[in-house]
């Protein structure tokens, strides 16, 4: 692929990044930094045009929604929670697939009022809950949430589910499932128009590599 605009890609460390190079390479764009040894934040390609950042996945849609990179690569479960300002996802990579699930003790009921859950997924849980027309009360952690309902912080939890074997080690079971989960591509809607040519070369070219579910 030629790069007639300069063109800033999004990308968070970990399973999001080493899934996503083979479709970037399948477009003809590879690091010139390697991603594990690198402390750069900035990493170069092959393609003078083209650039990479590194940074959290949460942050992914936040830098794309105000156009410091123009395109992303972010999970369907962050862009729920981000609202999707400010961009366009034109592409499920279908990397990263999991699902976002309810899950408890084995006999946690699903039933009844004010029922308490533990979430990093607030708006997820929030729109899951509030379809079914219950009213419950959710409780924001940043990770483990495995712990809640052991240590009687929560009565369920909403989190990702991929194995089933963290739930599994701490005893929970999967009740409800909320949604599939699967990496998008996001492209910034100021990007989208001003860089078409551009961006819309590059979104084909890598649908092209992507594997369909099966
Ligand atoms: C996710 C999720 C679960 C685990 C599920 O955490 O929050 O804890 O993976 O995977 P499994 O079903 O295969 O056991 P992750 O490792 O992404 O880290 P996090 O706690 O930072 O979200």
């Amino acid at each position: 692929m030629e790069f007639d605009s300069p063109i800033t890609i999004a990308l968070a460390k970990g399973r999001i990044l080493k899934d996503t190079l083979p479709l970037l390479a399948h477009a003809g764009i590879e690091l010139r930094d390697d991603p594990d040894t690198s402390r750069k934040l900035i990493l170069d390609t092959n393609h003078q045009q083209v650039k990479v950042v590194l940074i959290r996945a949460t942050d992914v849609p936040t830098y794309v929604q105000w156009g410091a990179a123009d395109l992303g690569v972010a999970g369907k479960d962050t862009l729920v929670e981000h609202g999707g300002e400010g961009l366009y996802e034109p592409l499920d990579l279908g990397i990263a697939r999991c699902r976002l699930m309810v899950a408890g003790k084995p006999e946690a009921s699903l039933e009844g009022q004010r029922l308490r859950i533990a979430t990093k997924y607030v708006r997820a849980a929030k729109q899951h809950f509030a379809a079914k027309g219950q009213q419950v009360e959710i409780i924001k952690l940043y990770g483990s949430m495995e712990l809640a309902p052991l240590v009687g912080l929560s009565d369920l939890i909403v989190d990702l589910v991929e194995s089933g074997n963290t739930l599994k080690a701490n005893g929970l079971v999967p009740l409800e499932h909320i949604m599939d989960i699967s990496s998008r591509l996001v492209v910034n809607k100021a990007s989208w128009k001003m860089k078409h040519e551009t961006i819309v070369a590059l979104v084909e070219t890598i649908g092209e590599a992507v594997t369909p579910a099966s």
